[in-house]
């Protein structure tokens, strides 16, 4: 499997503090089955990382990996935020990409206050970039009014959902819109979004799972969310036909009886 947008490098942001604990996530990954992973610091005000600084970890990280003989690689990327996607020059954001392509992971707002999305989206795409929005099952923005989601996503962006979202670690408002994304079809790919190895741990099949029972089938498709999505999107390449999307799970009578009021 590959694990999109996770934060391993050891004192960069406010993932593992140091060399040891980016070892221990980087071996738990690998002992769920993932070979590659992609080191997503954040890049926003609160933590200013330069493509250099993430060049210097990723070469650190796999080099301690190597010496263990885990079957597992690190490549760069980074999660930026908006406003650093709308202000950093097209050089630096094109090195701030996913792998080796052109796909860059942005980072969808925790607030609800309102900001223009959409302007510096077009303007990372008019760069000649193609944003991939991560967690946006988390976002008020979008919660409060998923076609504008759905708008981003027919203009060419990609969405990343966080495992941990399926199994409701974020609430079960974050996870009932999360549903309703594989539902809809706007899902693109699965990634841990990990911190640690221990409270926000590498793992990507355990959402799956918890979802089944609400969304029968959809622990079948994970290998398309897991490895054929996020194989193109590392080699900047367009997405191969996504797998159906699993069936509508029944709207809940307290639902029924909450949408007539
Ligand atoms: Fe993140």
């Amino acid at each position: 499997m590959i694990d999109l947008h996770c934060h391993i490098l050891p004192g960069l942001d406010d993932g593992p503090v140091n060399l040891d604990f980016s070892v221990a996530m980087a071996r738990a990954a690998a002992e769920e089955g993932t070979q590659v992973m992609v080191a997503t610091p954040h890049v926003r005000d609160d933590y200013r990382v330069e493509a250099d600084d993430i060049d210097r970890a990723v070469a650190q990280i796999n080099e301690a990996i190597a010496s263990l003989g885990l079957q597992l690689m690190v490549v760069g990327g980074a999660e930026v935020s908006l406003p650093k996607a709308a202000e950093l020059p097209e050089e630096t954001l094109g090195r701030l990409c996913l792998g080796s392509g052109d796909y860059i992971l942005v980072e969808s707002p925790y607030r609800s206050s309102d900001i223009d999305l959409e302007g510096i989206i077009s303007g990372v795409q008019e760069r000649g970039l193609r944003p991939v929005l991560a967690h946006p099952e988390r976002c008020p923005i979008f919660q409060r009014d998923p076609d504008r989601l759905v708008r981003l996503v027919n203009s060419g962006v990609l969405c990343s959902v966080t495992s941990g979202s399926l199994s409701g670690r974020f609430g079960s408002t974050v996870r009932a819109f999360t549903i309703e994304l594989f539902s809809d079809g706007l899902v693109h790919d699965v990634a841990s979004d990990a911190h640690d190895h221990l409270h926000r741990p590498p793992h990507l099949l355990p959402g799956f799972d918890a979802a089944e029972a609400d969304i029968p089938g959809i622990r079948e498709q994970a290998s398309w969310f897991t490895v054929t999505a996020p194989v193109a999107i590392l080699a900047g390449r367009p997405l191969p036909p996504s797998p159906d999307p699993p069936p509508r799970p029944p709207v809940s009578r307290w639902r029924r009886i909450v949408d007539r009021l």
